[in-house]
């Protein structure tokens, strides 16, 4: 039975206070939901939000890791750093680090891969762009996306893959995708893990959705039957907007 999953990206926002601030308010909101609740601070947060979520029902996640085990590699954090602070789930692929950071789907691939060497579970984002949906290649973007930077991996190694499907176009401009939109690249993505996989692997995958969820939308979207939940970001920095969303389910 795959989850439903509610992920706060919380990008490069909020220093300690407002992070402890933010988190206490959080732990307020919640309640038993049908979702699995994650936040996702900035690295130099994740060690006392880890410590102040301990049995809150949040899961603090990372935004990023490097592939490497250790090394020359100025700046960066592995996934045996992340895994001795309590941190079990990280983000990769998030279109913000495509653009910013140069990251390739050969890159994501060896992110991926060490990971998944420390038993890791990984929230994978990818989405196409406007000038890609506007030509009506957006499946055969994401579609490839998924195969170049996944498809090396084994079909147990999808117990430890949450998708995240961000049309580059929705994030952070208040255009969100319409849950038809939604369910139909949904069903899109999860008819290419069956075609690969077969159906089993692909029913049990959770595939969530992000690009402008709010409280007022997340409802309709959520209620979609291959969307099962979504990664917010601007939302994710209001404790009442967030649980707004968490509590669609
Ligand atoms: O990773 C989630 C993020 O990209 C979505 O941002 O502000 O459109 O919810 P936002």
């Amino acid at each position: 039975m795959r989850k439903q999953i509610v992920a706060g990206n919380w990008k490069m926002n909020n220093d300690l206070a407002q992070t402890e601030t933010l988190i206490s308010s959080l732990k307020a909101q919640v309640k038993t939901s049908n979702a699995e609740v994650m936040i996702a601070p900035t690295a130099t947060n994740l060690w006392h939000a880890y410590n102040s979520t301990k049995n809150a029902g949040i899961e603090v996640i990372a935004q990023n890791m490097h592939f490497a085990e250790n090394g020359a590699y100025t700046g960066e954090i592995s996934a045996a750093m992340l895994k001795s602070i309590g941190i079990n789930t990280v983000i990769l692929g998030h279109s913000e680090r495509r653009e910013y950071f140069n990251e390739t789907d050969e890159t994501l691939a060896k992110k991926v891969d060490a990971a998944l060497a420390k038993g890791m579970r990984i929230i994978f984002c990818f989405g196409e762009e406007l000038a890609d949906r506007k030509s009506g290649n957006e499946e055969n973007v994401v579609g490839d996306q998924i195969k170049k930077a996944l498809f090396h991996l084994s079909a147990a190694d999808f117990q430890n893959i949450v998708l995240a499907y961000e049309p580059v176009w929705a994030i952070g401009t208040g255009e969100t995708a319409t849950a038809e939109q939604a369910q139909d690249m949904h069903a899109f993505i999860r008819k290419t893990l069956a075609d690969k996989y077969g159906n089993d692997i692909a029913e049990d995958v959770s595939i969530l959705y992000g690009g402008s969820v709010k409280p007022a939308n997340a409802e309709e979207i959520f209620s979609k039957p291959d969307v099962d939940g979504g990664l917010i970001g601007g939302a994710a920095l209001n404790a009442e907007d967030f649980f707004g969303i968490v509590n669609a389910f």
